[in-house]
């Protein structure tokens, strides 16, 4: 029998849900609604046990929707005529599209079973709906409890090969999130070889989207570059094995009308850390098929009988009302269900890292003599960075020696600490877990541990390797020597760092066969490492790095509540980084610094108060020698520490929205951070380049109430929300790199 196609006019009634609010079931039609918060998304099941999509944007109330399947335009439903199932296939939006029945597209499956065969073809077997949501196993995953969002599952089959594939979805109640994953099991009686397994896909109906996405380099992390749509694939991937400085695992369709405040916007974030795969593609028919996962390039998973694969997460944001609306769902969701540990809801030691300050050129002392000063001006921790262990005196040693060098902390760690502490300073490590130097004793004692490929040459970069982390030999000795220090002394803080991407990336110790689980392996090996070290250590604080940004990802926020945004720390580069950041990542997550000028990376001269006023935007520390910084610069932190302890509540769990745009106008930037209760507000304007100084800007505030009246910390003046927000207020600044922080309470 073909699909029944109903006249949904004249059958209407509201559908009994299977289960209550969120996640429904028409038994009859087989038609599920997913709601989230004020977001919808629908699809159904039809007879031949296809999950087509129908809908993903505003909430719907609970109509017969199956119209929105389009099957009556479809005479070639299946079986009722196999001769056109390939147009079916090709043309049909899917749920969960498999490689090899006539869906040309980009699928989201492929499996080679034991005749070498990689067609697939799953249908629906069965569903349940429950309240809450999984943690999924050993990889990271935003976290509900069972008022807070409801989960379906959808099981799935491939009868040839006896595959099955569960796929996953979580609605939010309060938030217009839904997440996606994937759990694969081979319940077949041979082996499969899974060659491609992406986390979600969705079928939009028509082209009329702009891409956006998260781009850059080394130093030039997440600068957003926007793109209409066009025929053909477009998108980013990383095949680096980390999410990387290049591209970040994040892109968003929005309307082509859409800007900070108008339109809509559908944003796909990859909660992982490793290769990612993200792509949009405008089909024959000018349709859009959005697809996320991880990157199947050289990727190959052996699914044994019986064994079961779980892809990580997608997180789908919907907004109504633009990119700034989609941004804030975002800041939501991470900061509530996905960052975890004793910081989630705190306020951050305010640091003091020695990088920019001395390089590999310190010793105890020196150290000491940092935190002296520091600890006077009222910053809390004292961070030593690279070239503590091993006998590090340049990039090019001792990875993998977790141990200290007693050259440079003479007296030893735990002296250093205490003095540290007795300035009322805490204490905060650097460490490079997964790395590992030739000139080290690790590497004499294990050179096999390093990911190669037997026989051959090991690229080097940054006169370093990459320690096989498939390995739980590997991880379990890093691991060793990190506790030995971590008990040594009183450590609070922890700067995980990662500086080089993979290369040869071969295993020594997995069979031959297993040789491409390595990409996805090691970020599994990564991810059991720093949950056994925020297990064991809860009172840490973690900040993960990259070569500065390699590895912002939502992935990398489950296990550290912040995330060093970059090793560009010029003021006036940090606000394309910062804007980029905060189109998905929220302040109280990017690691952020005063340092010193010239500017290390550009050589920019940008004043002390400027350099204050965009870090505050972040975890907020300083970079630089505070003994040597200009006496001005050195008594202005007092009064900077003291603005960043006023506002920063507000800018970690307030509401973010952008003002200016410095991709689009270089001379300034802004933006605005209200309190959830609308009782305060923070607007920072970063005037770029100076200009002829004849009138002031009129730059219009968001984000406040429009009734009430607040008042302006800069003038005194009393003015309405709705003054603020539409008449705006005038600015004006001279000088290039200028800047000023006004702050708002509501009266
Ligand atoms: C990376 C980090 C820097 C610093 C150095 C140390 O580049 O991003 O902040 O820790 O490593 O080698």
């Amino acid at each position: 029998m073909g699909i029944i196609v109903r006249d949904y006019h004249k059958d209407y009634k509201r559908w009994a849900w299977q289960i209550n609010d969120n996640i429904g079931f028409a038994e009859d039609i087989k038609m599920f609604q997913l709601d989230a918060k004020d977001t919808s998304y629908v699809f159904g099941v039809i007879d031949e046990g296809y999950l087509i999509h129908g809908y993903f944007g505003k909430k719907l109330s609970g109509d017969d929707l199956t119209y929105l399947l389009r099957l009556e335009e479809n005479p070639w439903v299946p079986k009722t005529n196999m001769r056109d199932m390939g147009t079916f296939m090709d043309q049909t939006a899917f749920e969960y599209p498999c490689h090899g029945t006539g869906d040309y597209r980009e699928p989201c499956l492929m499996v080679m079973d034991g005749e070498g065969m990689t067609t697939c073809d799953l249908r629906y077997v069965s569903h349940k709906v429950y309240k809450g949501k999984p943690a999924l196993e050993g990889l990271p995953a935003t976290f509900a409890n069972e008022d807070e969002a409801e989960t379906l599952e959808i099981t799935c089959t491939d009868k040839h090969t006896g595959l099955e594939a569960v796929l996953l979805y979580t609605v939010f109640n309060e938030l217009n999130v839904i997440t996606r994953s994937v759990r694969l099991k081979n319940t077949g009686k041979a082996p499969l070889n899974v060659k491609r397994v992406l986390s979600a896909c969705v079928d939009f109906d028509n082209d009329g989207y702009d891409l956006i996405t998260l781009n850059g380099s080394w130093a030039r992390e997440r600068v957003l570059e926007r793109s209409k749509l066009h025929h053909g694939k477009q998108g980013i991937d990383s095949v680096r094995g980390e999410s990387s400085h290049q591209n970040n695992p994040f892109m968003a369709l929005v309307s082509h009308n859409a800007d900070e405040d108008t339109g809509e916007a559908y944003g796909f974030n990859f909660v992982y850390s490793g290769n990612f795969f993200a792509q949009a593609e405008v089909t024959q028919n000018k349709c859009t098929r959005a697809v996320m996962g991880i990157n199947h390039f050289d990727f190959n998973w052996l699914l044994e009988e019986g064994g079961e694969f779980t892809a990580p997460e997608v997180v789908m944001v919907y907004s109504d009302g633009g990119i700034g609306k989609m941004s804030r769902t975002f800041h939501d969701l991470y900061r509530e269900h996905l960052i975890r540990g004793e910081y989630k809801d705190k306020r951050r030691p305010i640091l003091i890292n020695n990088w920019e300050a001395t390089y590999f050129g310190f010793d105890a002392d020196k150290l000491i003599d940092i935190a002296r000063e520091a600890s006077k001006l009222g910053i809390e921790m004292l961070v030593m960075d690279d070239g503590w262990f091993g006998h590090r005196d340049a990039d090019n040693s001792s990875l993998g020696d977790w141990f200290v060098y007693e050259k440079k902390l003479k007296g030893g760690l735990k002296h250093l600490v205490d003095e540290v502490n007795k300035l009322g300073m805490k204490f905060g490590i650097w460490f490079e877990p997964e790395m590992i130097s030739p000139d080290s004793e690790l590497y004499k004692k294990h050179p096999d541990w390093a990911i190669q490929v037997r026989g051959r040459d090991m690229t080097m970069s940054r006169e370093q390797y990459v320690l096989d982390y498939s390995n739980k030999e590997v991880r379990d000795c890093v691991y060793g020597m990190m506790k030995n220090v971590l008990d040594s002394a009183n450590i609070e803080y922890i700067k995980w760092d990662m500086n080089r991407q993979l290369t040869e990336v071969g295993s020594t110790s997995l069979p031959k066969e297993r040789q491409r689980e390595l990409w996805h392996r090691y970020v599994l090996g990564v991810y059991d490492l720093m949950n056994r070290l925020t297990t064991d250590y809860p009172h840490i604080l973690l900040e993960n790095c990259s070569g500065g940004g390699a590895r912002f990802d939502p992935g990398m926020l489950y296990y550290s509540p912040q995330i060093w945004c970059s090793d560009d720390t010029d003021a006036i580069e940090r606000l394309k980084i910062q804007h980029g950041t905060s189109i998905c990542y929220p302040a109280s997550a990017m690691g952020a610094h005063v340092s010193d000028c010239p500017n290390h990376t550009v050589g920019r001269t940008t004043p002390f108060s400027t350099r204050g006023n965009v870090a505050m935007v972040g975890t907020f520390g300083y970079e630089l020698d505070v003994t040597r910084i200009p006496q001005a610069d050195r008594d202005a932190i007092p009064a900077q520490i003291a603005e960043f302890n006023k506002y920063n509540p507000i800018i970690r769990t307030g509401d973010q929205y952008r003002i200016g745009n410095v991709f689009e106008d270089n001379m300034w930037d802004a933006w605005i951070f209200v309190s959830k209760d609308k009782s305060e507000a923070v607007f920072t304007f970063v005037q770029v380049l100076g200009r002829p100084n004849y009138r002031s800007r009129r730059i219009r505030l968001k984000g406040l109430d429009p009734d009430a009246c607040y008042k302006n910390s800069e003038t005194g003046e009393m003015l309405s929300g709705s003054a603020l927000m539409n008449a705006g207020i005038f600015v004006k600044l001279d000088g290039d790199f200028t800047s000023k922080v006004v702050h708002f309470v509501r009266q």
